[in-house]
């Protein structure tokens, strides 16, 4: 009885606070209620389930934060989860399982350079969210690749700022579509990871308006996201957090942004100087915040109107998360068939960087003899925030079917299932064991197992693994191939070309990796970065033909590390200067003789294109091959990317005109 008249009680209250404008409920809030709104409800929900008192609403156990309830004046809790790659939230709630589709991770998707299909990913990650009881998912990270080595360039989407800015508003107006708001973060220049509480990043005012703001201007523009998230690090000797410039000036009155910024996942700060910039939200919340805020504002008008431009804020996104709730459908997600999404999202993405002699794509029943420790145990995403809990993943060896390597297979079994130090640490060290493992270390392998797989097979794939993570910036030799890995390629290519069969690598990696060194003893080779749950079926239907690869590069693959002027500057805990202006990925090549291993925007097929200007400046299009296939315009402004379009699936012969 008790409970029946305590959610009667709170339906009311959610009518009457509905009902209310936001000016109204500001004026019926007292000061103490007001600093509640501001402050989120706290730590605590990323490991275990946090108890809050919500009204009308259940707690998601696992998601990232929630705001407070005014239960008195009908005022819910914002449930906020994480993340790009799929929900994260515990896999068990409320005693059921909440298992969330685990998509190929931001490098991947933006490689499909298809903003249709990001519109679509989001989508389907806005339904789970709201099937979930989650009301903004903390997606995209639309942080711009200034270094290879950035940890969490997986989460991210390109080195250049247009493509970012264009594919993220695909992902954001996909997730909105769906009563579910997003979170661009992290706003901004957060490009390395080490120091990231504390670095400044240092960047003159041209570079950082046209390289590093503009994602976050044309996302803004494009597709309104409920939320800004602004970052852990300093910009120009201040705290992003606490910028009026950045979260003023700039976001609300040359950008006219609309929303509400919320911080980065941040201890306590200066909590007084973030509500003067203009941070409306303070994540995840703690009572010292709330201590700090009170005497901060006692007795200071000035400070209580600033307060109430917050409290605003926030309540103008509880408003829009109540009309939200009424409208999106619940129940349970769909996951076969964001499964099957999540499938056909990789392979569309995967980037052919090599094909010899047409070595792909193989015939459907070929026999495979699997090398690399990843290809029994993929990397499915990356680890942190970014990590979701998936109720499998499919590893390539999962559907090679009965292919060569009866006792090769049983070793890499065994090597799996050996210690946890077999696992490269990526990421923070501690979250591991709840948020991703880093990759499997590759296992020395001995000549005859080669033999023996290569006897009874057709061809040999080997995958290459690395798995990156929040908290940590790649080491350098992440970059190369460590010894094992060289050794299985020698070893491999060697036993599988004396026989004239081909070698295919699979790059099955979080970052951009060196390949100058390795290359020519592969006859074929696909990247395929993290694929998410369905990764081993996606490679397989790019291997094989059903998907034509039509994914191109959204950052340049190097030769050298040094061959990318950021290199110099890069991964300083305390300051990191970025001196080399603009000269940012392929724009670094422009004016300078250096190659790239693998160039922005490079990307082969199974067919061909041409390409013919029209006279009104559209581009016709043109399948000359014999295998249907897609293909990406891309249009260059004093040789940097202005805009960019791609077609359907062009059958031979068939023609379309894209448009700027
Ligand atoms: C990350 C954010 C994430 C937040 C909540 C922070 O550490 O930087 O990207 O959304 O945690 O989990």
């Amino acid at each position: 009885m008790k409970r029946v008249l305590c959610g009667v009680f709170c339906l009311i209250c959610a009518s009457l606070a509905h009902a209310a404008d936001v000016d109204s409920l500001v004026s019926a809030l007292t000061h103490r209620e007001k600093v509640r709104l501001v402050i989120g409800g706290g730590w605590g929900s990323l490991f275990s389930g946090f108890n809050i008192p919500f009204c009308g609403k259940q707690q998601v156990p696992g998601a990232a934060g929630v705001t407070h309830a005014i239960e008195r004046l009908g005022i819910p809790s914002v449930v906020m989860a994480d993340g790009p790659a799929g929900v994260r939230i515990k896999p068990r709630q409320h005693g059921k399982t909440a298992y969330a589709t685990a998509f190929p991770v931001g490098c991947c998707l933006a490689s499909s350079w298809d903003v249709g299909l990001m519109e679509e990913v989001g989508c389907a990650l806005g339904e789970e969210a709201a099937a979930y009881g989650v009301d903004i998912l903390l997606s995209p990270g639309m942080n711009i690749m200034r270094s290879p080595l950035c940890g969490r360039n997986y989460e991210y989407y390109s080195e250049d700022p247009v493509l970012t800015g264009k594919l993220a508003a695909g992902m954001v107006r996909g997730i909105q579509s769906r009563g579910v708001g997003a979170s661009i973060k992290h706003f901004a220049c957060n490009n390395q990871e080490t120091g990231r509480m504390h670095n400044d990043s240092q960047v003159d005012s041209l570079t950082l308006f046209d390289i590093y703001l503009k994602p976050f201007e044309i996302a803004i523009r494009e597709s309104h996201p409920w939320t800004v998230m602004s970052s852990y690090n300093l910009l120009n000797g201040e705290r992003t957090q606490e910028s009026r410039w950045l979260l003023t000036d700039v976001l609300r009155r040359r950008w006219h942004y609309e929303g509400t910024v919320i911080s980065d996942w941040t201890f306590r700060r200066r909590t007084r100087r973030q509500i003067e910039a203009g941070n409306n939200l303070m994540m995840p919340g703690d009572a010292l915040q709330r201590m700090d805020l009170k005497r901060a504002f006692k007795e200071d008008a000035g400070g209580e109107n600033m307060l109430d431009t917050c409290v605003k804020r926030v309540l103008q996104l509880v408003k829009k998360v109540q009309k939200a709730r009424e409208e999106r459908s619940t129940g349970r997600p769909r996951l076969e068939e964001h499964a099957a999404l999540a499938r056909r999202a990789a392979a569309e993405s995967f980037v052919l960087l090599r094909n010899e002699g047409s070595t792909l794509p193989v015939s459907p029943d070929m026999r495979i003899a699997l090398f690399g420790a990843s290809s029994y145990d993929m990397v499915a995403g990356g680890t942190g925030s970014g990590h979701v809990n998936a109720a499998y993943k499919v590893n390539l060896s999962d559907v090679t079917g009965s292919s060569a390597g009866e006792r090769l297979k049983s070793e890499y079994r065994r090597w799996a299932k050996g210690n946890k130090h077999r696992y490269k640490a990526a990421g923070f060290g501690f979250m591991q064991k709840y948020l991703g493992r880093g990759a499997l270390r590759e296992m020395p392998l001995k000549q005859e197992w080669i033999r023996e797989a290569l006897d009874s097979a057709d061809i040999a794939v080997v995958t290459i693994g690395r798995q990156a993570g929040e908290g940590r910036d790649r080491e350098r030799s992440d970059f190369s191939l460590t010894v094992e890995e060289r050794d299985m390629l020698r070893a491999v290519s060697g036993e599988a070309h004396a026989r004239a069969m081909k070698m295919v690598v699979v790059l099955n990696v979080s970052g951009v990796i060196e390949t100058m060194s390795w290359r020519s003893l592969a006859d074929a080779i696909l990247l395929v970065w993290c694929p998410g749950q369905e990764g081993g079926n996606a490679v397989m239907d790019v291997l094989t033909g059903a998907v034509n690869p039509s994914g191109r590069l959204t950052m340049t693959w190097p030769m050298r590390l040094e061959d990318l002027p950021s290199t110099r500057n890069f991964g300083d805990g305390d300051v990191t200067r970025y001196e080399e202006r603009d000269s940012v990925g392929y724009r670094a090549y422009i004016a300078s003789e250096r190659i790239p291993a693998y160039g922005f925007g490079y990307g082969l097929s199974y067919t061909t294109f041409s390409e013919d200007t029209l006279p009104d400046g559209g581009i016709l299009v043109r399948n000359t091959g014999s295998t249907a296939g897609r293909h990406v315009v891309m249009w260059m402004n004093d040789r940097c990317l202005s805009s960019f379009r791609k077609s359907r699936l062009l059958r031979p012969g068939e023609e379309e005109v894209l448009r700027e």
